[in-house]
């Protein structure tokens, strides 16, 4: 897991928020940026970005490797400094708190602010980036698609596709991006797995988020990652969440996604409440999200 750097913020000098970035700017170019390199792309005295790395490395936001030169990255815990420092800039968030959800491919953390909010920081790109790198010699790398750019890209389509959304389609409300992290709105429910719900609410919650999809499709986009693990319920109803993979409805794959997210959802209340859903045709309900006419799960029951 990746540490929580929000502590360390308070500690870091704008100084040390050049080098972070230089390395950032350099980054663009190669995997390693060459010491020899790093005045240039922090715009620092070269005693400077002697002191700075120090400082910074012994935080664990940079790594060093001797290649056939000396060079330096950022690690994800200096990636999250840049990000926070921004938002800290903008007034989006005054502090870290508590861990929400720790995934493979994200961190999702309380915020304190003027309201309750959800920072969630992507971590997309990073294991894989690591196991080709342990597996090739090191190269030139013109070709290296590095995994800050992996992980702002998905961080990216998830901001986007929420503002498309929101609020049309039940989703956290988003508030502000950066780099590889969102800020949105808690939602304050708990996990469509996590959840008990009584079998006679089985079928009415499975529209609620049919009734989303449906939305979803009308705006124009497949989430294409639906699963419990990715929808909120409460009282008040449904929210769905995690969009970094969503599709436009225009995308080659969108069907077929559409009908995967169907079965995955449908499939998981056939298996936790048996008998309380029934036997669902579920091409039957892609073609009334595609149409705009899905009202009921009911005249699907086979
Ligand atoms: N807006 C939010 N409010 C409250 N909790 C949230 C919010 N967004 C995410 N979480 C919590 O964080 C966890 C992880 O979030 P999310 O599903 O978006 O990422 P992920 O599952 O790691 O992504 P992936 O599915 O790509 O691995 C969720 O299961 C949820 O418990
Ligand atoms: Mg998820």
């Amino acid at each position: 897991m990746v540490r929580n750097v929000a502590s360390d913020i308070a500690e870091l000098e704008d100084e040390d928020f050049y080098l972070l970035s230089g390395l950032e700017q350099g980054m663009r170019f190669s995997e390693w940026v060459a010491r020899g390199k790093v005045p240039e792309f922090s715009r620092l005295t070269s005693e400077e970005v002697d002191y700075r790395i120090d400082r910074c490395e012994t935080r664990g936001l940079l790594e060093r490797k001797t290649i056939q030169y000396v060079g330096y990255q950022l690690t994800f815990e200096g990636y999250d400094a840049l990000a926070l420092h921004t938002f800290a800039e903008r007034d989006t968030l005054e502090g870290v708190g508590a861990p929400l959800g720790v995934g493979k491919e994200s961190d999702v953390y309380e915020v304190r602010s003027y309201r309750p909010l959800a920072l969630k920081f992507h971590r997309e790109g990073y294991t894989e980036f690591r196991e080709v790198n342990r597996e090739r010699e090191y190269t030139a790398d013109h070709d290296h698609v590095s995994w800050l750019y992996t992980a702002r890209k998905a961080a990216e389509r998830e901001y986007e596709t929420l503002e498309s959304l929101y609020p049309t389609v039940s989703v956290p409300r988003p508030i502000d991006h950066n780099r590889h992290a969102i800020v949105m709105d808690r939602i304050d429910a708990v996990e469509l797995a996590r959840s008990k719900l009584d079998p006679a609410q089985a079928r009415p919650v499975l529209d609620l988020v049919l009734e989303e999809m449906t939305t979803t499709y009308r705006e124009g986009y497949v989430h294409a990652d639906m699963s419990e693990y990715n929808v909120f319920v409460d009282t008040d109803g449904v929210t769905v969440f995690d969009w970094p993979q969503a599709v436009p409805t225009d995308h080659e794959n969108a069907d077929e996604l559409l009908v995967r997210d169907i079965e995955n959802i449908v499939g998981y209340f056939q298996r936790k409440y048996p008998g309380a859903v029934g036997d669902l045709d579920t091409d039957g309900l892609a073609e009334s999200i595609r149409t705009d006419s899905f009202d009921t799960s009911k005249p699907f029951l086979d």
